[in-house]
C-alpha cells in the first residue's frame, strides 16, 4: 500500500519533520507535482486548520494557502477574529495533484483519493504530535475523512466543536466548508458568511 510511513522521521520538531517531507516518496503524487507544501506556523500555535492539498500557486510558491483560496480564508479568519499568528496551516494532502486539458495547458485541480490521503496520513499525524493544538478547523471533506473517517460528511457537522480520539489523543475539531467551495458557490456572499460563522464557533471554542 501507499505510505508515507517510511519517510517521516521519528525524532525532531516541524523543522526535521519539513526536511524530511520534501523527499517523500510514499505515494505516486509526488511524481508531477513540483514539490512537496508542508504545513506552516509555530509549533506553538494554539488552533490548527487542515485543508485538502495544495493548489497550483501552494505547488509553485512550496507555502500552503497563499493562492486565491488562501486570501479568501485570510479574509475569514480576520472577520471570524481569529489570529493567523497563532495558527498553523497545513493540508492533508502535501502534494498536489492534477490533470491538463491539454499539453502544456492550464494545470487542473484534481481530488485526491482516499488511498492517497490514507497514505499521507503519516504526517498529519506526526503535524498533530508536534503542535498539539488546542483546536483543529476541518476545512472540507478531504480533511474531515482524513482526521475522522471515510464516513464524514460535512454538511451534518460543520460549525460544531466534535470531540474524537485521534491518534490515541483527545482532540476538539470545528468542521466547516472548503474556501474553495466558496469561490465556487453560486451565492458568494452567503457562502462566505456560512464559512465566517463556522469560524466563529472555532474561536468561541478556543476562548
Ligand atoms: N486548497 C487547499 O486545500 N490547500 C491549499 O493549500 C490551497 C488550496
Ligand atoms: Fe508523500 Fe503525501 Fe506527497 Fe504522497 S502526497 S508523496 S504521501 S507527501
Amino acid at each position: 500500500a501507499y505510505t508515507a510511513e517510511p519517510f517521516v522521521p521519528k525524532r525532531g520538531g516541524l523543522p526535521a519533520l519539513r526536511r524530511a517531507a520534501a523527499d517523500c516518496r510514499g505515494c505516486p503524487l509526488h511524481r508531477e507535482a513540483t514539490q512537496t507544501v508542508f504545513g506552516a506556523g509555530e509549533a506553538t500555535a494554539r488552533l490548527m486548520l487542515v485543508g485538502e492539498q495544495p493548489g497550483d500557486q501552494e505547488d509553485r510558491q512550496g507555502e500552503p494557502f497563499v493562492g486565491p483560496a488562501g486570501r479568501l480564508l485570510d479574509r475569514a479568519l480576520a472577520e471570524a477574529g481569529l489570529d493567523p499568528a497563532d495558527t498553523y496551516v497545513t493540508n492533508a494532502v502535501k502534494h498536489f495533484k492534477f490533470t491538463r486539458a491539454e499539453p502544456r495547458k492550464r494545470r487542473i485541480h484534481k481530488s485526491p483519493t482516499l488511498r492517497e490521503t490514507t497514505a499521507c496520513g503519516p504526517w498529519l499525524a506526526a503535524e498533530l504530535a508536534r503542535v498539539e493544538p488546542e483546536l483543529i478547523v476541518l476545512l472540507g471533506a478531504t480533511a474531515g475523512k482524513a482526521l475522522l473517517g471515510s464516513s464524514f460528511r460535512v454538511t451534518q457537522v460543520r460549525g460544531t466543536v466534535l470531540e474524537e480520539e485521534i491518534h490515541g489523543r483527545p482532540e476538539r475539531l470545528v468542521p466547516t466548508v472548503h474556501p474553495s467551495s466558496v469561490l465556487r458557490a453560486e451565492d458568494r456572499d452567503g457562502a462566505f458568511r456560512g464559512l465566517v460563522s463556522d469560524l466563529r464557533v472555532a474561536a468561541q471554542a478556543l476562548g
